[in-house]
């Protein structure tokens, strides 16, 4: 395992993807203690995530990490407090919210579809644009908030901070979080900016302005303490989280998905045609979405390929039977969306961006497919953000046209999500 460590650090997607094509569906890594296994085939995935769920935990290094910004909001926690903040929230994703979804994703977008259409061609980076929309949509639909102004500042903010967490679980010798390295300093005060943000927008709840019924709502009533006041650092750890899972999951999707669009024109044709077609001249609604086909199996196929969330991991309570193998008690298992989504036992031609795999197709149901996660923990923003995504492309698409403006193929670096390492360059110009 030592001299492992290089590789890890340098591209840990392809040192997991070298290890299962060695040895397997499942694997020990040569560590003393905790038990470390890497599980691949698809339906032991699924028997770990599905069936025992209720002999693990996320106390994970991973999760342990991420927590550092996020506290113990819904990503990370366990039952306690997870079951109860779960039910807390759900009301704002039933799919009676998903019309708003919508209108929001649109007003997003609004800034820019009308600076590109007053502008001429320009080159642009389309992964900050993704961000910076998926930030504003999470804002006022999730917080009531208009983040517009300061979107660009949040969402670096926000990459400093999981930069800083995934660089401090692959560093064996990370330093202790009150020491003021540059690394922890770096977090501390991008996580101060997140809690800003968050902060201001409890201010503004409980001087009574603009209630709303929404997130915030839901938590301010939900999260109380036993003497009936407001547990105001649960509810900035459920924020935090929303604020930093809601967006740049759905920006990575979307920006791999422009740079396979941009790889095959056919396809972005395709969809421009399918977005002018299905969409009225004006604003979206929601029942647009389910014409939307091509728009939503380019979503499906950009999360098998590019999964933001590219692994995955638990802690087992118990020993736990995965077929042939006996995990024991405390032993850690990774699981890589990244690996499973390109098991040739469940999908053909698995390296390559093949959208029409899905049309007419339900991604969900799919064995060897879990962009979202499956089980008990599977995301609670599933439907949100593929709304979202969906609507992004076919309103973009409809009236531009995004072109690389180098041919060179982009390797994704693995930090939190997957994310280009330069952005993605694109000259953009009216169709
Ligand atoms: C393409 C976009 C997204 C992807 C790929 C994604 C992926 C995931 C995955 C894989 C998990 C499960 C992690 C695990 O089992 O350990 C998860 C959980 C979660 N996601 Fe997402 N997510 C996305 C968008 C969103 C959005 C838009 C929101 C909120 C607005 C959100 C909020 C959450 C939360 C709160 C959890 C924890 C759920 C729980 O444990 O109860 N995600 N997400």
């Amino acid at each position: 395992m030592l001299s492992a460590i290089r590789p890890i650090r340098r591209n840990p997607l392809e040192f997991l993807a070298t290890t299962w094509r060695r040895h397997g569906d499942v694997v020990q890594f040569p560590i003393p203690r905790p038990a470390t296994y890497l599980i691949s085939g698809p339906s032991d995935v699924r028997s770990i995530l599905v069936s025992g769920a209720k002999t693990q935990s996320k106390r994970t290094l991973q999760y342990d990490n991420l927590a550092t910004v996020t506290g113990n909001g819904l990503l990370t926690a366990d039952d306690p407090p997870w079951r109860e903040h779960r039910r807390v929230v759900q009301p704002a994703f039933h799919h009676g919210e998903l019309a708003g979804v919508v209108d929001h994703t649109f007003e997003a977008l609004g800034p820019w579809l009308t600076r590109w259409r007053n502008a001429g061609p320009e080159v642009i980076d389309l992964d900050e644009v993704m961000m910076e929309v998926s930030l504003q949509v999470v804002a006022s639909a999730l917080f009531g908030s208009d983040w517009q102004a300061n979107a660009a500042g949040l969402t670096k903010s926000t990459i400093v901070a999981l930069d800083a967490v995934v660089a401090r679980a692959r560093n064996p010798l990370a330093p202790p979080l009150w020491l003021p390295t540059p690394g922890n300093r770096r977090l501390k005060s991008a996580t101060a900016a997140l809690d800003a943000a968050v902060d201001a927008v409890l201010d503004e709840r409980a001087r009574g302005q603009a209630v709303q019924g929404d997130l915030v709502d839901l938590l301010i009533a939900g999260l109380r303490r036993e003497n009936g006041s407001v547990d105001r650092s649960a509810v900035r750890d459920e924020l935090v989280t929303f604020l930093v899972a809601g967006h740049e999951t759905v920006a990575s999707a979307l920006t791999w998905a422009w740079y396979q669009l941009a790889k095959h024109p056919d396809v972005a044709d395709e969809l421009a045609a399918e977005a002018q077609q299905s969409l009225a001249d004006g604003r979206p609604g929601l029942s647009d979405v389910s014409g939307l086909i091509l728009s939503r199996a380019v979503v499906d196929e950009t999360l098998r390929l590019y999964p933001p969330a590219w692994v995955i991991t638990r802690k087992l309570t118990q020993e736990t039977q995965l077929a042939d193998y006996c995990l024991p008690a405390a032993a850690l298992v990774i699981m890589s969306p990244w690996i499973v989504q390109r098991h040739a036992d469940v999908w053909s031609q698995p390296d390559a961006f093949r959208p029409h795999r899905f049309v007419g197709v339900d991604a969900r149901g799919q064995a060897g497919y879990l962009p979202f996660g499956l089980g008990p923990r599977i995301c609670v923003g599933r439907d949100f953000a593929l709304t979202e995504a969906v609507i992004v492309l076919s309103v973009l698409a409809r009236e531009f046209r995004f072109e690389l403006t180098d041919a060179g193929a982009i390797t994704p670096l693995a930090s939190v999500t997957l994310r280009p390492p330069e952005g993605l360059a694109v000259r953009v110009s009216r169709r």
